[in-house]
């Protein structure tokens, strides 16, 4: 398939990421990813008991994907997170080759993370944060639309429209995510601008992922409308409509309840009770809007392989 700066950058044959998922990117998922030519990315909390310690479980994380592939991968690193300046230590010191930073400001950590030799992907979902993340000298940026799955950007914009204006203003290169789950997404994504496609609820559904068997089926089965932007006044995030948990959120939202008292609901690790412990009813779903295309469980390697021999059949159709 087309070769792209993503590729280049990156050091991986073909220019695919698996998305950051808070509970469930782990080392296994990840390296699966990476043996496959595609990046696979580890979250710092990844099969983490509640009260447990990101920074140790990250720093077994890294060292068990480094035994598993010689291939590069990615941590994500969440900026507001608490301790996310001894996240950022533990990468330079793994010499882990490439950081994923998400929901905060780039200007802080990019420097200190190149000095080390990590290239920096910066989460984005508007041109105003495009063109922050490109002065704070990311190496790229990852464009998330409103169909991507658990935290969207303020002003839900969609990818289709949001890649090209991306595009049109920076120089960087781009990597598009939300609402890609098969080739016809990523050729799309390239056709708008995008150099590189990043993936995470299609990366659920696969035998890897430590994801409860109850959520995987609950993707595998939601359709066109199975989702929803919940939690708007604390952060827009998209999940599986159908639980109690969604309907009970959607109902003291509009019931106009405080921001404090959608907290106190939410409690601690509500994506962790539906993700790892397959409580839909009482956790949140994180699910984004392409689960409808989402039709079976599939090994991670398999939905690298999957786009990647597509690719060129939807262009010859084109
Ligand atoms: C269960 C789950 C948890 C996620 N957690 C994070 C996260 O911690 N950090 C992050 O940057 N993105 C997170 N994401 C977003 C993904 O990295 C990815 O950008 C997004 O899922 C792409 O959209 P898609 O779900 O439509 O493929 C999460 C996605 C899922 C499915």
């Amino acid at each position: 398939m087309k070769k792209t700066r993503i590729g280049e950058l990156l050091g991986i044959a073909y220019p695919i990421l698996q998305g950051g998922m808070l509970w469930l990117a782990d080392a296994g998922l990840a390296a699966a990813v990476s043996n496959a030519g595609g990046l696979g990315v580890i979250s710092p909390m990844a099969g983490m008991a509640p009260d447990g310690d990101p920074v140790e479980n990250l720093a077994a994380q890294i060292e068990k994907a480094q035994s598993l592939t010689q291939q590069p991968f990615g941590v994500n690193i969440p900026l507001d997170l608490r301790d996310c300046g001894l996240l950022i230590d533990l990468i330079l010191a793994h010499q882990v080759k490439v950081a994923i930073t998400a929901a905060g400001d780039p200007r802080i950590y990019t420097e200190l993370l190149q000095s080390g030799g990590t290239k920096v992907l910066h989460v984005i979902s508007s041109v105003k944060q495009a063109k922050v993340a490109e002065s704070a000298g990311v190496d790229a940026v990852i464009a998330e639309g409103v169909e991507a799955a658990a935290r969207n950007g303020f002003d839900e914009l969609p990818l289709f429209s949001l890649i090209p204006q991306i595009a049109d203003t920076v120089k960087l290169p781009i990597i598009a995510a939300g609402g890609i789950s098969d080739s016809r997404g990523m050729v799309a994504a390239f056709a708008l601008g995008a150099e590189g496609v990043q993936l995470g609820t299609r990366f659920v559904a696969v035998t890897e992922c430590i994801a409860h068997e109850k959520y995987k089926e609950a993707i595998v089965q939601a359709g066109d409308t199975d989702t929803v932007i919940t939690c708007r006044q604390l952060v827009p995030s998209r999940s599986l409509k159908n639980t109690e948990f969604s309907q009970v959120l959607l109902g003291m939202e509009a019931a106009c309840a405080s921001a404090d008292e959608l907290r106190e609901f939410m409690g601690h690790a509500a994506s962790r009770r539906a993700g790892l412990e397959g409580d839909l009813d009482n956790g949140e779903a994180y699910c984004g809007s392409s689960a409808g295309l989402v039709h079976e469980i599939l090994g991670a390697g398999e939905v690298v392989q999957k786009l990647v021999d597509g690719y060129g059949a939807v262009l010859k159709r084109l």
